[in-house]
């Protein structure tokens, strides 16, 4: 009889704190020591099975195998994800809950948000020139909260942007954190809940008129498969599931600044780009740089994959930061090269900056689409539309800390409108 060949399995009692210091890289690392992509682990106490790379993402992604109820840790529906949102639903609830998502975040609505946001950058130019210097990622996250929550039908005033955004932050900043970090993030939450709980009522109520082709609209009267009503703490958890996302597009616009300012090739044809160009810019900073660490589903029946025995309940994470930087799937990984996406063929499993899969039809961000058509544009506006320097500054980050972002948080000075 052959010997079962055994899948890796790392000793010890909990690698949690092993993760929480090697942040980006702790599934990583372990997959290039073991030569496996699959191994076994204990993470919060419980028997842990990592998995990278193309085929781990398609398995993953298999709604017949995985299930997303009471995979994520609490601590993440506290700060990241909040309760009873549709990150935890499975099932026809789930894509019921997920087709209003996608509705909300079809080509008619990214273009909205991206032709309200160049209006934004542009009207703050007036404003920085008479600044020394500005940080980048703290305009950007309250760029994108105005212009989120203005897009969205949020009633916002000038004078609480900055409040807001902090909070959005903080919720994602949270993610990884202990400590202090998870509490102003659950905080945070608390207080956005409430906002936004509290403006869905006053649509509902009448009092408060929003358009009805608007996301706070779509939100507030949004009937469930069974046909009640979201509970308002529901409808404000989705509604949060837009807006805070779009403000954690910050975290791509910096390191975007920072590509450019690293690749001074990349700016010059960017200078001249067309939409092609800026295409594959924007996904090689979606793939190289990181933000999402991982993902976690449970095993809903038994099953192998890879000689590894799945059993029913088991807790799995799939790598998105390690699948992005797997040398099978890409040639130099580490190398930021955005012609890598010029003959590139499509496909939903090896590149998974926001997921795998369709997103009509499993967990994937039914938002790339914002995403990119965001990142776009304010690419074309630090380099079209304005002039700045980049003074002294420490632009390093570390793939330890989850989430991360260059120390310095990109300094801009001398700013001037282009003419
Ligand atoms: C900063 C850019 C973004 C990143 C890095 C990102 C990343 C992700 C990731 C990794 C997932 C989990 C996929 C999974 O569980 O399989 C996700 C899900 C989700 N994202 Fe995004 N996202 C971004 C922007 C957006 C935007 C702009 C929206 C607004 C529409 C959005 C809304 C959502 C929602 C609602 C889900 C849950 C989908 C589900 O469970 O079915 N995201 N995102």
């Amino acid at each position: 009889m052959p010997i079962k060949e055994q899948v890796p399995h790392e000793k010890g009692i909990d690698h949690t704190i092993d993760m929480s210091q090697e942040g980006y890289l702790f599934i990583k690392n372990r997959v290039d020591k073991y030569k496996s992509d699959i191994f076994e682990t204990h993470l919060l106490g419980e028997k842990s099975i990592c998995i990278i790379g193309e085929e781990a993402a398609r398995i993953f992604y298999d709604s017949e195998l995985f299930q997303r109820n009471g995979a994520a840790p609490k601590r993440v529906q506290k700060t990241l994800f909040g309760m009873g949102g549709v990150q935890s639903m499975d099932g026809a609830e789930h894509l019921h809950r997920k087709h209003l998502f996608m509705s909300l975040a079809n080509s008619h609505h990214q273009n909205q948000l991206s032709k309200l946001l160049m209006d934004k950058w542009i009207s703050s130019v007036s404003k920085w020139e008479d600044e020394e210097e500005i940080v980048l990622f703290d305009e950007a996250k309250y760029i994108l909260c105005w212009t989120a929550c203005n897009w969205a039908g949020v009633p916002l005033l000038e004078s609480e942007v900055k409040e807001r955004a902090e909070d959005f932050s903080a919720m994602v900043d949270g993610l990884g954190g202990i400590g202090p970090r998870y509490w102003k993030g659950k905080i945070a939450r608390s207080r956005a809940e409430e906002w936004i709980g509290g403006v869905i009522e006053d649509v509902r109520s009448g009092k408060l008129k929003v358009e009805e082709s608007s996301p706070l609209y779509a939100m507030a009267f949004h009937r469930e498969l069974d046909g009640s009503q979201m509970d308002t703490q529901i409808a404000a958890v989705e509604l949060i599931n837009i807006i805070r996302p779009i403000v954690a597009i910050s975290t791509f616009i910096i390191f975007s600044a920072l590509a450019l300012h690293d690749h001074p090739e990349c700016k010059e044809k960017l200078l001249s780009g067309n939409d092609k160009d800026f295409e594959m810019f924007v996904q090689e900073v979606r793939r190289y740089y990181p933000f999402g660490p991982y993902l976690g589903a449970r095993v809903k029946k038994d099953f192998t994959w890879n000689k590894y025995e799945f059993k029913k309940g088991m807790l799995v994470i799939l790598d998105i930061y390690g699948t992005n930087h797997d040398s099978r799937i890409w040639d130099n990984p580490f190398e930021f090269r955005p012609e890598r996406f010029k003959e590139r063929k499509h496909n939903l499993f090896d590149f998974i900056p926001q997921g795998g899969g369709d997103p009509a039809k499993g967990h994937r961000c039914p938002g790339e689409g914002i995403t990119i058509e965001i990142m776009k544009a304010s690419i074309d506006f630090l380099i079209n539309k304005i002039e700045f320097e980049v003074p002294d500054q420490d632009l390093s980050y570390s793939l330890e800390r989850i989430p991360t972002l260059p120390k310095s948080r990109f300094i801009m000075s001398n700013i001037r409108r282009k003419v």
